[in-house]
């Protein structure tokens, strides 16, 4: 079987997580052919993470006949071109969240329409090119989240309500002050985990007692909690926001009636927090990506590991830590190059694929409408 050739583009936060990821890939099944970034140590990655090459030119890459895949990481403004340009080269796709976005603030209603319209037309180009687009939504393979999922799946659980929770004290990003940037803040930022989480879970939840799935309604409040704050109020915690929300919390209701409650916030303090509780008819699922207790380590100082960072965003690495291990599995970053690849390598469809991305930004833009508009946001008629 011919390898998949890989070209990896974005090599920050989340570009060296993927290129770590990359090396867990089983069955010989690609070959990492080039990493392409606008980073002056490019170099020094593609050594550390063995990619054959390097550029910082992304029409370079689009050029390139021996890759299969483009797997873009890069800012969430940058998505849709890079998208639809890989597309129409040819390439199979991965992308990071969110798909794409509406980065021109203005009414909730406009942006969208916008972010549906911008959908569309990465459907018409996913479907011209006959290419597959996997969406890089990490939640849907770590594995807690799998194995809950499978559970439900083979129990036929009737699952009311979905509680998902993510953030922490804020992004240390410059970037992430900016609706320009991202497309709006904390929501879209880290909520779109535990929102396409959800969605994909009940869809499954619902396709195993052999029924419709479906998005109703979305009903949210967003603010910026900490807007006005000085530095002595905000203490310890990092959020900034130039026009974004800090804090959002979502409800989205499902065909069937039944609720997925999520949270995420800017201002959490202590750690990173991804979890989701399940609760069904006949069972309970609490989903501890972050913080998990597969290590609990207590630390009287730092020394030998001043460099390493035992939780993301906690203060240090003294005391009582839930110390992060295998995180690229248990966050399912892993898992998810391993379907991808998988998928481009034997032509089946993602586990995480466009519909889930389109879903998720649609819930995320019904969600800003809502709070713009302090109603319930309609995506589809039901019968009461
Ligand atoms: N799944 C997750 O848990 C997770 C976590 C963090 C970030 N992300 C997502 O990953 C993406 C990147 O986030 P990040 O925090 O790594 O950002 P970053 O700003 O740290 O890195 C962006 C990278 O893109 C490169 N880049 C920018 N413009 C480019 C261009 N024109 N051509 C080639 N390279 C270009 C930059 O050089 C940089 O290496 C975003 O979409 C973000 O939402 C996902």
């Amino acid at each position: 079987m011919k390898k998949v050739n890989v070209a990896l583009i974005g090599t920050g936060w989340a570009g060296a997580m993927h290129a770590r990821s990359y090396q867990k890939v089983t069955g010989r099944l690609c070959s990492l052919k080039t990493v392409c970034s606008l980073e002056p140590n490019l170099e020094e990655f593609a050594f550390k993470w063995n990619f054959e090459s390097f550029t910082n030119s992304y029409e370079k890459v689009l050029k390139d006949p021996l890759i299969d895949v483009i797997d873009i990481v890069t800012p969430p403004n940058l998505h849709e071109e890079m998208v639809k340009q890989a597309l129409k080269a040819g390439k199979h796709v991965i992308c990071e969240k969110p798909l794409t976005g509406s980065f021109d603030k203005s009414s909730g209603k406009k942006m969208l329409k916008d972010a549906e319209q911008k959908l569309k037309e990465i459907q018409a180009e996913i479907e011209k090119s006959g290419k597959i687009l996997c969406y890089a939504e990490n939640w849907i393979y770590s594995p807690p989240f799998m194995r809950a999922v499978e559970l439900i799946e083979k129990k036929k659980t009737v699952v009311p309500l979905i509680y998902g929770q993510t953030g922490h004290k804020g992004s240390h990003a410059k970037h992430a002050a900016y609706w320009k940037a991202n497309g709006g803040g904390t929501l879209i930022r880290q909520g779109s985990h535990p929102i396409a989480a959800a969605i994909y879970l009940k869809k499954k939840e619902l396709e195993a007692r052999e029924e419709r799935f479906g998005i109703q309604s979305v009903f949210c409040d967003a603010s910026c909690i900490t807007k006005e704050w000085s530095e002595q109020e905000k203490g310890a915690l990092h959020t900034s926001s130039f026009d974004v929300e800090d804090w959002a919390q979502v409800v989205i209701t499902f065909s069937d009636g039944t609720k997925a409650t999520i949270m995420s916030g800017d201002m959490l303090l202590g750690q990173i927090y991804n979890r989701m509780e399940v609760f069904g008819n006949d069972s309970v699922y609490q989903i501890n990506m972050t913080p998990n207790n597969l290590l609990e380590t207590y630390m009287a100082n730092d020394t030998g590991i001043e460099q390493e960072e035992l939780m993301e965003k906690s203060e240090g690495n003294t005391g009582w830590q839930h110390t992060l291990v295998i995180e690229d599995v248990i966050r399912g970053y892993a898992g998810q190059l391993q379907d991808f690849m998988e998928c481009i390598a034997y032509g089946r469809k993602p586990q995480s694929d466009f519909a889930l991305a389109r879903d998720t930004l649609k819930v995320i833009y019904a969600a800003y409408q809502s709070a713009e508009e302090e109603r319930k946001i309609i995506l589809e008629n039901r019968k009461e």
